[in-house]
Order: C-alpha cells, then sequence, then structure tokens
C-alpha cells in the first residue's frame, strides 16, 4: 500500500515568549528558532518514520527547498512537489510559551497554488487500496478527495485548522482525526460538559461511514468506529514544544492502522509517539522514530 500526503509545507518561524501577546501590546522574545514544518509535511515524516511508504505532494517557492531535505532525510518520496518560481513558500509565525504552548499564525503562500492538473499527474499514481491523508492547508481539496475517492483511494482527513467550507470534505472521508476544538466547530456545539465518549458518538452520527479519532490533549484520545469505542490515557512527559504533536499522532496511528494492527495498539503507539515529540523542539524534527516509539512502549 501507498501512502499519498497531499499537504502543506512551512517554514515555521518559532519566537520563544513569555506569554502569549495580547491586543496592542509589543513584546519582545526570548528567542527566535526556524524549522521545517506544516501539517502536511510533519505527517510525512510521522507516517515514514513510523514504517509508511509515503509519498508527499505540494507546493513551495524557491525559498522552501531546504523542506524537501526534511522529508528526503525521513524517507519520503517528493516527486510530487511543485517549485514555484512566482510565489513565496508557505510560513508560520508561532510563539512558543514555556510550557510548551503555541499560537500560529499561518501564511498559505504555495501552499495555495495547488492546481486541478497537478491533482490529476498526481494521482494518476495511485490506486484503488492506497490512502490519501488531507489536513486543511493547501486550497482545491474538495477537487482532490472527491478524485481519490472515484479511485477507491482511503481517504483521511485531519480537518486542522478548521473551517467552514469542510462539510463536503469530512462526507468523503474513511478516518477523521480532529480535536475537541474542532469537533465543536464541526458540530456547532458548547461540547464542554459532554464526555468524549458522547462527541464521537456524536461525530460518527452525522458521518456514518467513517472512523472518528478524537484527541484530548493530556487526557489521550478516543477511537470509535461505530461499535469499538476505544479510549486511550496519554502518556505522561514534561512537554518543552507541542508544535507537531498532533501530526505525529496521526502519523503513527495510521501506520498501525495500516500494517493491520488493532486500532487500540495504534492508539497506543501514536500516543507514545507525541509524547516523545512533544519533548523535542520544532515540528517536524521532533518527530521520532518507529524504533524509538517501540522502545518507549
Ligand atoms: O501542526 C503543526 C504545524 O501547524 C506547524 O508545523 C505549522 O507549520 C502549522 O502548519
Amino acid at each position: 500500500m501507498k501512502v499519498l500526503s497531499f499537504g502543506s509545507l512551512n517554514i515555521d518561524y518559532v519566537y520563544s515568549v513569555p506569554h502569549f501577546i495580547v491586543r496592542g501590546e509589543t513584546l519582545a522574545s526570548k528567542s527566535l528558532n526556524t524549522y521545517t514544518g506544516g501539517k502536511g509535511l510533519n505527517q510525512s515524516v510521522a507516517l515514514s518514520k513510523a514504517g509508511l511508504k509515503v509519498f508527499h505532494a505540494g507546493a513551495i517557492g524557491l525559498d522552501g527547498k531546504f523542506l524537501l531535505d526534511e522529508l528526503r532525510n525521513a524517507g519520503v518520496n517528493t516527486d510530487f512537489v511543485k517549485c514555484l518560481e512566482d510565489v513565496r513558500t508557505g510560513h508560520t509565525i508561532i510563539q512558543k510559551s514555556d510550557d510548551g504552548d503555541n499560537c500560529i499564525i499561518l501564511y498559505g503562500g504555495a501552499n495555495q497554488s495547488i492546481t486541478e492538473s497537478q491533482i490529476d499527474d498526481t494521482l494518476k499514481n495511485f490506486d484503488s487500496g492506497d490512502a490519501l491523508v488531507l489536513q486543511n492547508e493547501i486550497n482545491n481539496l474538495e477537487y482532490l478527495a472527491t478524485r481519490a475517492k472515484a479511485k477507491n483511494m482511503i481517504v483521511i482527513l485531519n480537518p486542522s485548522p478548521m473551517s467552514e467550507n469542510l462539510a463536503a470534505l469530512f462526507k468523503l472521508a474513511d478516518y477523521i482525526l480532529l480535536n475537541e476544538v474542532e469537533a465543536g466547530q464541526f458540530l456547532g456545539e458548547n461540547l464542554e460538559n459532554i464526555a468524549p465518549e458522547d462527541i464521537a458518538k456524536k461525530l460518527r452520527a452525522k458521518l456514518p461511514s467513517a472512523k472518528i479519532v478524537l484527541t484530548l490533549g493530556t487526557h489521550g484520545s478516543i477511537y470509535y468506529d461505530g461499535e469499538k469505542m476505544l479510549r486511550q490515557q496519554a502518556v505522561k512527559v514534561k512537554a518543552v514544544d507541542t508544535t507537531a504533536a498532533g501530526d505525529t499522532f496521526t502519523g503513527f496511528f495510521l501506520s498501525g492502522i495500516f500494517e493491520g494492527k488493532d486500532p487500540a495498539w495504534a492508539l497506543n503507539f501514536a500516543s507514545n509517539a507525541s509524547a516523545i515529540a512533544v519533548t523535542r523542539h520544532g515540528a517536524a524534527p521532533s518527530v521520532p522514530t518507529r524504533e524509538e516509539v517501540l522502545a518507549k512502549i
């Protein structure tokens, strides 16, 4: 089975700050670090390091060629990444607090220049039973998912960052991995006093053909496929940077599933992987190897 991860590639500018900036404030940062990132790139790295055969598709500008090295070093094929001459690579400005939390401003750049012809040319190389992994940082997602479904590919959606135009995409997905905030936005409800298991049931009621994975941060994660409801506790660690923790979780969970493991095993695998990622700085550079995760388990 081949995995096509069609998604963003970002340059992450990470500013360490004493607190998140507020309206009207000018705040001196303690440091600035530049990392490889983007939800698409991070998930490709995680999928590949976890053990899958991964192809990344997307777009960068001339300033983003070093992002390809991160992918290649992780074993990801980059033949379907376009390098555009007239547009900047996507980037983020990330505020990182001492406890590892973050706030992110996203500039789409080349990630928003995905054309239908790039999608068609890329999908020619994939078949029924291959997987397509998507987040919400590139354009033309509905066209992409519709074409992939027509080929009988397995479509995985991580609807992050959430936006209103994703309704059709949710319906096309076979697996949906999202957090509680995104679940509340999708359901249009305040979920504060609702048990996570009930949130998963609400999601499944609206999306009866999807397998749901709900991530709960330090409260762990949930898997629900309409029959099986599984709860995984988070692995306790001291976090220094939570950027890409969710992307790492996604990559390792899917790897477990696609190599035929039980969803409970996949949740545990993913949970341990993201626990390692949050103890390291940066997005893609924080993703552990399969061996590191297995050793931790
Ligand atoms: O999920 C983390 C990622 O979100 C960062 O690497 C940043 O690029 C944003 O896309």
